[in-house]
């Protein structure tokens, strides 16, 4: 959506600021012992607090308020019976809706020590954010964003995931801009527009650049790489971008 109100902005804040905060409390919560349908449960009962709606489940029938994907899952994992063990790569990801307003965040970390690999690709993909973010201005081409997390991932010996992409949000959890990628698509030339909202999602990957579905018909997941993603529902303005999940 394009935000133009005070009402929009007012909104998209709101739901901003529930889904980061279910975000927060589901990290805090992972430790080891948890099964991930346990995570998932307490998502619920914040959002029914809220007063707000999962938008996977809404919108997709998704059988989780919450993706959570463990280790080789990366993206729309199903919340059940896994048990998080320490040394885990986690993520998850959040979003919902109140009064009609839209918001999408997520954060890939380690469980108590891990690989150091581990580490590493989710500090890059803080880095690749940082850098992304600082490419999303209105006027400006919307590849340069991809440019930048492409460039930050090889910096530090790393690649990207090319399958998975940040979209447009706002008055749905997926709509135009349908792609925000992690590269520099030279065949895209649309440009960033005032109070256009974004879920800007790099996914840093140590090896492989493509994800496949699995057999659950959810699940995104690598055959031998390790992936880490940062994601924010951003409203970008001429005066810098607002980030409404942080
Ligand atoms: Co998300
Ligand atoms: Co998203």
């Amino acid at each position: 959506m394009i935000a133009k109100t005070e009402e929009d902005f007012n909104g998209l804040k709101e739901i901003g600021r529930i889904v980061a905060f279910i975000r927060d409390e589901l990290v805090q919560r992972t430790v080891p012992g948890i099964t991930t349908k346990e995570l998932d449960d307490i998502a619920g009962e914040l959002f029914e607090k809220e007063g707000a709606v999962s938008a996977p489940k809404s919108a997709y029938n998704f059988p989780g308020y919450t993706c959570i994907s463990v280790n080789e899952e990366v993206a729309h994992g199903i919340p059940g019976q896994r048990v998080i063990q320490e040394g885990d790569l986690v993520n998850i990801d959040v979003s919902g809706s109140k009064n009609g307003y839209f918001a999408d965040t997520g954060i890939s970390f380690v469980v108590g020590e891990g690989e150091e690999v581990l580490t590493k690709i989710c500090d890059v993909a803080k880095l690749a954010f940082e850098a992304g973010l600082k490419k999303a201005k209105p006027g400006s081409k919307k590849s340069g964003i991809g440019k930048a997390v492409f460039l930050t991932a090889k910096q530090h010996g790393l690649t990207v995931i090319k399958n998975l992409t940040g979209h447009g949000v706002g008055r749905n959890i997926h709509e135009a801009p349908d792609h925000i990628y992690n590269y520099n698509d030279t065949s895209d030339d649309e440009l960033l527009k005032e109070g256009m909202v974004i879920a800007f999602e790099p996914f840093i990957s140590t090896l492989e650049e493509q994800v496949y579905q699995k057999e659950d018909e959810w699940t995104f997941a690598t055959e031998k790489s390790y992936v880490a993603q940062v994601e924010h529902t951003i409203i970008l303005t001429k005066n810098g971008p607002i980030i409404v999940t942080q």
